[in-house]
């Protein structure tokens, strides 16, 4: 189970070698210099417009891009097919009670289908949704259900210097002050992410989540929370917060669940599948209600927009993914590159986060103003350089607020090397790390970019830049 933990997280022996040996290769290709400047200029200096082909060493997410286990290859075949009722349905069920706790389950397509849901059955307009940080899909479901997200993360979560243990946390007199001053009955939930994305895989600590939870129930509000990285999540608790380094995480995720009353959940992170998701409940007339409208949006209720062989490569992802050694290997390898790029001087966030390095994109091109999209800029630097493909988490993500159509300038203006899991090679890291430390040695000559196109949701995806 949990024989030997290292005592703290700065990896510095090989103590988190990767649990499994490779059975199965995928090629991929090297390009040239002048391949990969034509490439991003067509893609419009949006890494997300780039061909897959044309990418070396593929940082752009986590999401739905780490390999299965023979295990769970073996359990695509054991698919069962039936529009209704499929066995692996009650298999995917029965193991998300397991390991999370929640006592209802409803599969969507990935997360983003859950949290749609849930904002159309708990969200009526004019309501306050407060979140520690907003992840982009999040909020804007909770927008278009016509709540306004209000941000309760700790201060400290904004500054990327800053080496607190759990920077995910809710600052709780902000919250209190929420309640307080817009009432508990405009705030249909309170929305708790683990591992805060867009602060840097920043964890929450177990007595963050109880006093919430605590904070919450005072007042008749419930907690859901954002599970997507809650084993990440639990992996830090278990390395970081005193009285559980002997605790093996699978234990801990589930007492930080049963600080929540449900939860929504991208099954292409933790769970080590390439698609899936689901929404769990404990309130059974909540999950009445989502288990209805699921058949709107995703699909019958005991499929939610997967083939039965995804809900058991799910369901066996799920045990994979709290195994000890999985997640100490799998954070461990994130730690690595986190640790080569700080030895080299680079700015990054810390401490180094759960599923990615995120580069700080301020410090890097401290001459480039925020309005030439320094983190997006930075992102087609190091594809031209290695054919590093790397993401934006800046002021492009953070779009333009509803009310003014202005930009919004989140204090964050990040490059994320999102880490998939036991897809990439130590060599892999290194060469990654080789590679920013390049652009960052030429970062004076580096030049901003202008917004061309820009698509009404969620633009990062989408917009289209010139270089300046
Ligand atoms: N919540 C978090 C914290 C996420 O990181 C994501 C997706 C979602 C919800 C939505 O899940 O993609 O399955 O619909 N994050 C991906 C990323 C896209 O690259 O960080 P989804």
């Amino acid at each position: 189970m949990n024989a030997e933990i290292p005592s703290n997280s700065r990896i510095r022996r090989r103590s988190w070698a990767e649990p499994w040996k490779v059975k199965v290769v995928e090629p991929i290709r090297m390009t040239s210099r002048t391949e990969r400047e034509a490439a991003i200029r067509e893609a419009g200096y949006n890494t997300f417009l780039l061909r897959s082909e044309d990418v070396y060493i593929d940082l752009l997410t986590d999401s739905g891009t780490s390999a299965m286990s023979d295990s769970q290859w073996a359990g695509m075949m054991l698919g069962d097919e039936a529009y209704a009722g499929s066995r692996n349905f009650f298999h995917l069920e029965r193991t998300i009670q397991d390991h999370y706790g929640y006592r209802f389950v409803v599969p969507t397509h990935q997360g983003r289908g859950a949290e749609n849901i849930l904002a159309r059955i708990m969200i009526k307009p004019g309501d306050v949704v407060p979140g520690n940080m907003y992840f982009t899909t999040t909020r804007l479901h909770q927008e278009l259900a016509g709540a306004t997200f209000m941000d309760i993360i700790v201060r400290e979560a904004h500054d990327p210097t800053c080496e607190l243990p759990f920077k995910g946390n809710v600052d709780l007199d902000a919250l209190a002050a929420l309640i307080e001053r817009v009432g508990a009955d405009r705030i249909p939930y309170i929305s708790l992410a683990a591992t805060v994305n867009m602060a840097g895989g920043q964890p929450v600590s177990m007595a963050n989540a109880r006093e919430v939870h605590e904070l919450a129930a005072r007042h008749g509000i419930k907690v859901m929370l954002d599970a997507t990285r809650a084993v990440e999540n639990a992996y830090f608790i278990q390395q970081r917060e005193p009285g559980y380094a002997s605790k093996p995480v699978a234990e801990i995720l589930r007492e930080f669940c049963s600080y929540t009353d449900g939860c929504t959940m991208s099954g292409k992170k933790d769970a080590l599948v390439n698609i899936g998701g689901w929404l769990a409940l404990n309130d059974g007339n909540l999950y009445e209600e989502a288990s209805n409208l699921v058949v709107v949006y995703e699909g019958l209720h005991t499929y939610g927009g997967m083939a039965g062989r995804d809900m058991e490569a799910m369901a066996r992802g799920i045990v994979e993914s709290v195994a000890d050694d999985h997640i100490r290997a799998r954070v461990g390898q994130v730690e690595y590159l986190g640790r080569k790029l700080i030895d080299a001087g680079v700015p990054v966030v810390r401490p180094i986060g759960g599923h990615a390095v995120y580069l700080d994109a301020k410090a890097f091109y401290p001459h480039l103003d925020q309005e030439q999209f320094p983190a997006q800029a930075l992102a087609a630097y190091l594809y031209e350089d290695s054919g590093l493909r790397a993401m934006e988490r800046g002021i492009v993500s953070a779009g333009r607020d509803p009310e003014t159509g202005r930009h919004r300038h989140p204090a964050l203006e990040l490059v994320r090397l999102t880490i998939p899991r036991r897809v990439y090679t130590q060599a892999h890291m290194d060469l990654t790390a080789e590679s920013v430390v390049a652009v960052h040695e030429e970062r004076m000559t580096a030049r901003g970019l202008r917004l061309v196109h820009e698509p009404r949701y969620l633009r990062f995806f989408q917009a289209r830049f010139e270089r300046l």
